[in-house]
């Protein structure tokens, strides 16, 4: 028997009202409007109000997912939450947002913590785990970074920003996933420690840092990786898929930097209206950023029945993956 294909049925994205421009941050940090611009394509991004959380964008994403793919909540039987900034180390997001949409027969709620490939990672796990049985999940991208940023640090406080983007996964009669893989190797480059518990154990003596709960990057280093992983997420997937560079229709990649994503499609081979781009208007949302790209592409129609549409992702680990869909 033929394996079940598997696709996306309806997918959905939320980001913050608050915008956070780069004159804002001129007032915030030693940096300037022309800098930011030039060397990430980054003009502004959304900050989460104090009563959002990575569950509660997620929730709002994950209702748009399933209204387009034309599901009640009852009819998922995994939600699957790609995440960095938890607001909890228990329980999973995912679970939390089960509770907000009201669920309760699902088979299994879990959070996937793969640095900005985190829904990458989720897809890749739905597609295997819908599969057999023909049932739907909901893969989830949401992240808050800008809990964890150094609103002090000038090289990593403007490139993020927060946003949620959701996808309702099943089976589908043509197209579908054609080719998906994810990896990782440990690479110290970027980073978030935990608060840590050490603070409170008698066993353990107190820590004397203060701050290391804060992301960190060697940005020159983790550009030089994304840019070799995009290259080789590339090549790897028009291998998979048996096609050529040239036949891929359409290009959602991890919204980090603009140079990163030119980088990408000259190496595809496609011309820049391929890929899509907002990095300008939301910074990077980590795991949310593809498939808020990928909602928005959808939204503007850029997207065609019988497109094959790459999604490709990379970040802390690190890690990196890419899947390519053939729109139905
Ligand atoms: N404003 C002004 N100047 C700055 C700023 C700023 N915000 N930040 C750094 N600079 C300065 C540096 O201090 C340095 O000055 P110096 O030459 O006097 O020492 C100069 O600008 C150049 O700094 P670089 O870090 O070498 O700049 P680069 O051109 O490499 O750009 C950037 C930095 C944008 C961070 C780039 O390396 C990048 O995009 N990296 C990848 C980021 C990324 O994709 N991260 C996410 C991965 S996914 C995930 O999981 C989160």
């Amino acid at each position: 028997m033929a394996a079940r294909k598997i696709g996306i049925l309806g997918t959905g994205a939320y980001v913050p009202q608050r915008v956070l421009t780069n004159k804002d941050l001129e007032q915030m940090v030693k940096t300037n409007n022309d800098w930011i611009l030039e060397r990430t394509g980054i003009a502004e991004r959304r900050i989460a109000a104090p009563d959002e959380t990575n569950v509660t964008m997620a929730v709002i994403a994950a209702r748009q997912a399933l209204a387009a793919a034309g599901l009640a909540p009852e009819d998922l039987s995994y939600i699957i939450l790609g995440t960095n900034t938890p607001t909890h180390y228990f329980p999973a997001g995912a679970i939390q947002i089960q509770e907000a949409l009201g669920v309760n027969g699902v088979v299994a709620a879990f959070d996937v913590q793969a640095g900005c490939t985190g829904f990458n990672y989720a897809l890749y796990v739905a597609e295997r785990m819908v599969a057999p049985e023909g049932k739907y999940a909901l893969v989830i991208g949401s992240d808050t970074n800008s809990r964890f940023t150094d609103w002090t640090d000038r090289s990593t406080c403007v490139l993020f920003g927060d946003g949620a983007g959701a996808a309702v996964v099943g089976p589908v009669a043509q197209g579908g996933i054609l080719a998906s893989f994810v990896t990782s190797s440990f690479n110290m480059k970027l980073y978030c420690e935990t608060e840590f518990n050490a603070e409170v154990s008698p066993f353990v003596p107190p820590s004397k840092s203060t701050e290391r709960h804060f992301l960190r990057m060697d940005g020159p280093e983790i550009f030089k990786f994304a840019v070799k992983a995009v290259k080789e997420s590339i090549k790897r997937i028009v291998e998979m898929a048996d096609i050529d560079r040239e036949e891929l229709d359409f290009l959602i990649i991890h919204q980090a930097n603009n140079r990163i994503l030119e980088a990408a499609a000259r190496f595809a081979g496609v011309p820049l209206e391929k890929l899509y781009v907002n990095v300008h208007r939301y910074g990077n949302t980590s795991a949310a950023s593809v498939p808020i790209a990928l909602h928005e592409a959808l939204s503007e129609g850029l997207i065609a029945p019988g497109d094959k549409v790459f999604l490709c992702s990379f970040g802390a680990g690190v890690t990196w993956g890419a899947a390519l869909v053939e729109w139905s």
